[in-house]
């Protein structure tokens, strides 16, 4: 398996392009399930996850292609893609795919409100925590589905096709409520989903539903209403920036120092993490071209952090914090909320002197002046990308193991940090 080496302690200076948002794309990608016609989808990233919903959706019947590279274009502008569900072949998805990525699961939403049914397999994904599906199941339910769970499989049917109804979620999900709102746009009359996320990737699923046709108000806000059509039509969709990446960036130049443009990305996406930014030390403008980052004369400032649902701090932002932290002046609390299994990068950033105490869902970091490089093990992919800051920031060498994860999510990193002056290069194994 491919691993990461950094040399840490040079400042980042350059132009980093922010890619299309791996959480957008996926579910971009889904909604082609709905419509007999093509759905083009452009600055969709280059990323396993991408790749691995690509098997997916062929297995179903989608027809995928994408155009080749046009003259000008930059090797990390984003890709564009064009998905044509003409007849969908095949409504079950099999254990074999489902399992190796949690955000497949929501094809079940489209499969059903089709084809009225659909029989897909129960989710893996990254091991942050036991992420259940029980909202689906009853959201699904309350628009009149019939339920079964067997072998391992969400059976659904619903003979005369799915019956608008009002869902309301006990906490907020993004990925049920990309599920239902998804499911909504071809049932009968009207949903109302209720406590539904916010996130920004949802706000862009809904205009892209809508420029298929689809009769969506409130998508961004905690409600969301769905009129029911009878069919929808191909479109054109451009996928939001990707805010994680962008957050990403901003704290590997607020752990090294040094000045970066983060390119084609926009502040409101990630308001609160800015903000928090800021406080710790951070600069950050933006500009027509995106968001300009650079760290103060200061130091590190601790800065205490809740992960909350947006528009709150982002539990994908978590860790890639809290080794911004581990440098800070002195001490920082970090809460997890969302997800009850999201330290396992504790134990790694401790192998590069950091000083964390957990405390229940509460991480207690004591700002240390120096990490030292060392080996240390990718978990998940946000981890997993919080090493490799760590790593830019500490002395001598870093080597981040089992990589994996790294690509599901972050687009042609080592490019991107090498390019801003980096020492950073993958070592394949
Ligand atoms: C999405 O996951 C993201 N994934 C995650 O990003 C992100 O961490 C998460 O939202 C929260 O922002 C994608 O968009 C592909 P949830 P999702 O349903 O939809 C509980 C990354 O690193 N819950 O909003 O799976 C659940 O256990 C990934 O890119 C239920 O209890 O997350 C969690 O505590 C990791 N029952 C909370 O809700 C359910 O049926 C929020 O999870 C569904 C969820």
């Amino acid at each position: 398996m491919d691993s990461i080496k950094v040399v840490g302690g040079r400042e980042l200076k350059g132009v980093i392009p922010i890619s299309g948002a791996k959480n957008a794309a996926l579910p971009l990608m889904i909604a082609s399930l709905l419509t007999e016609d093509t759905l083009t989808l452009s600055n969709v990233p280059r990323l396993r996850d991408v790749a691995q919903l690509t098997q997916i959706l062929m297995n179903h019947g989608v027809d995928y292609s994408v155009n080749g590279k046009r003259s000008g274009q930059d090797d990390l502008d984003g890709q564009t893609v064009h998905l044509t569900a003409r007849e969908i072949v095949d409504t079950t998805a099999p254990y074999e795919l489902v399992s190796k990525m949690r955000a497949s699961f929501w094809v079940i939403g489209p499969l059903v409100a089709r084809m009225h049914e659909a029989r897909v397999s129960l989710p893996g994904g990254c091991a942050i925590g036991t992420r259940p599906v029980d909202f689906f199941i009853e959201g699904l339910e309350k628009l009149g589905a019939d339920i079964d769970i067997d072998a391992g499989y969400v059976v659904v049917k619903a003979p005369g096709g799915l019956v608008g109804d009002r869902v309301e979620f006990p906490k907020v999900s993004v990925g049920a409520t990309h599920t239902i709102m998804m499911a909504a746009t071809l049932a009968k009359g009207e949903t109302e989903i209720v406590n539904a996320a916010c996130e920004p990737e949802v706000a862009d699923l809904a205009a892209c539903l809508t420029a298929m046709g689809a009769k969506i108000e409130g998508a961004g806000t905690p409600v969301i209403r769905i009129q029911g059509v009878d069919r929808l039509h191909g479109a054109h969709h451009a996928v939001v920036p990707d805010r994680i990446e962008t957050g990403t960036y901003a704290m590997a130049v607020a752990m090294t120092g040094g000045e970066v443009l983060l390119r084609g990305t926009r502040a409101n996406l990630l308001d609160t993490a800015l903000d928090t930014l800021r406080e710790a030390g951070t600069e950050i403008t933006e500009v027509p071209e995106g968001l300009k980052v650079y760290r103060n004369g200061n130091g590190i400032q601790p800065v205490d952090v809740t992960t909350e649902p947006f528009p709150g701090f982002p539990t994908d932002l978590q860790a890639q914090f809290m080794a911004l932290m581990t440098m800070a002046g002195g001490q920082s609390r970090i809460t997890e909320t969302i997800f009850e299994n999201r330290f396992m990068h504790v134990q790694e950033l401790a192998r590069l002197g950091a000083q964390i105490h957990i405390d229940g869902n509460t991480a207690i970091v004591d700002g240390v002046s120096t990490l030292r490089g060392a080996p240390v093990m990718a978990t998940d992919l946000r981890a997993s990308v919080s090493l490799v800051i760590a790593g830019l920031a500490a002395e001598g060498e870093t080597t981040v193991n089992r990589v994996y994860h790294l690509d599901r999510g972050f687009e042609r990193l080592e490019d991107k940090l090498t390019r801003c002056g980096a020492q950073i290069e993958r070592i394949s194994g």
